[in-house]
């Protein structure tokens, strides 16, 4: 079922788990994320970023994962994620987005609410709740890693715009992390109780030890956005066609390995942040 991002997350926060947020990238991602989210009786978030929804492929897509939510025996939200603009959350509003982030990391604090304020009032207006970030989540080929969310300022934050949970810098990165993260699970700790339990959420779940996901679960994290490792299991999948002599041309046979590859991934996923069995 369809539900919207505020109601998946109350599910995690009163289950003290994560609810699994995949990044999807066409219709056979969806398919393999939505079989595990079944076999495994979870509720799951579908993500899509906005150079998708920028281009005509966030036309096809969203249709595709609204069918996809409704279709679900399980919660299933539709999220746009790391919009940047307005324009990016319009379009994600008008193609069915039931829950969505706004990025304003990169600009000054006061810059940052201010937009995201103007976003949640855009939002609220049908009923969709909006995801903040504080701190800004960059990538593994990024110079600097060493900033870090100030749990005083997410309370501000928290307080100013009144977001349904906030993504935030504790070690965490985009992309297949170079050396082994070390997450500041004592911040997370920090962070939720200065904000007075926000439910926090975790971007670069690729590649991160599974002790240090659990922790963060533990101290607090209520989504964990996973991207990168979609990709690879797809390409895997891909790879697992190439290499079969008799494999068919006809793309729908072609998509069995890489939809398979998915779903064991999201399946494991799934299973590391508790979300298995959670569908309520
Ligand atoms: P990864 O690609 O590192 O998994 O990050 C995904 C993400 O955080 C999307 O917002």
């Amino acid at each position: 079922m369809l539900v919207g991002l505020k109601e998946i997350i109350d599910i995690a926060e009163k289950g003290n788990f994560a609810i699994p947020a995949f990044n999807v990238y066409n219709t056979e991602t969806v398919m393999g994320i939505m079989a595990a989210a079944e076999e495994a009786k979870a509720p799951v978030i579908i993500q899509v970023y906005p150079r998708l929804m920028n281009q005509e492929v966030g036309y096809y897509l969203s249709p595709a994962c609204v069918a996809a939510a409704h279709k679900a025996s399980v919660p299933v939200c539709f999220h746009l994620d790391h919009g940047a603009v307005e324009t990016e959350v319009m379009k994600a509003l008008r193609w069915g987005a039931t829950g969505i982030m706004y990025d304003g990391s990169v600009h000054p604090f006061e810059e940052n609410v201010k937009n995201t304020k103007h976003i949640i009032e855009i939002c609220s207006s049908v009923g969709v709740s909006v995801e903040g970030e504080l701190g800004h989540v960059g990538s593994v080929n990024d110079d600097v890693m060493e900033e870090y969310t100030d749990p005083a300022e997410a309370a501000e934050f928290v307080k100013q715009t009144g977001v349904c949970c906030l993504a935030v810098l504790i070690g965490n990165a985009h992309g297949h992390y170079k050396k082994k993260p070390n997450l500041d699970i004592e911040r997370v700790k920090a962070i939720r109780e200065a904000t007075g339990g926000i439910p926090l959420v975790l971007h670069g779940g690729s590649g991160i030890p599974d002790d240090q996901v659990k922790a963060a679960i533990e101290a607090g994290v209520r989504k964990m956005n996973i991207g990168t490792d979609v990709c690879c299991a797809f390409a895997e999948g891909t790879k697992e066609t190439l290499s079969d002599p008799n494999r068919s041309l006809a793309v729908d046979l072609f998509m069995k390995h890489p939809i398979e590859s998915v779903k064991k991934l999201a399946l494991d996923k799934i299973k590391l942040t508790g979300a298995y069995g959670k569908a309520i």
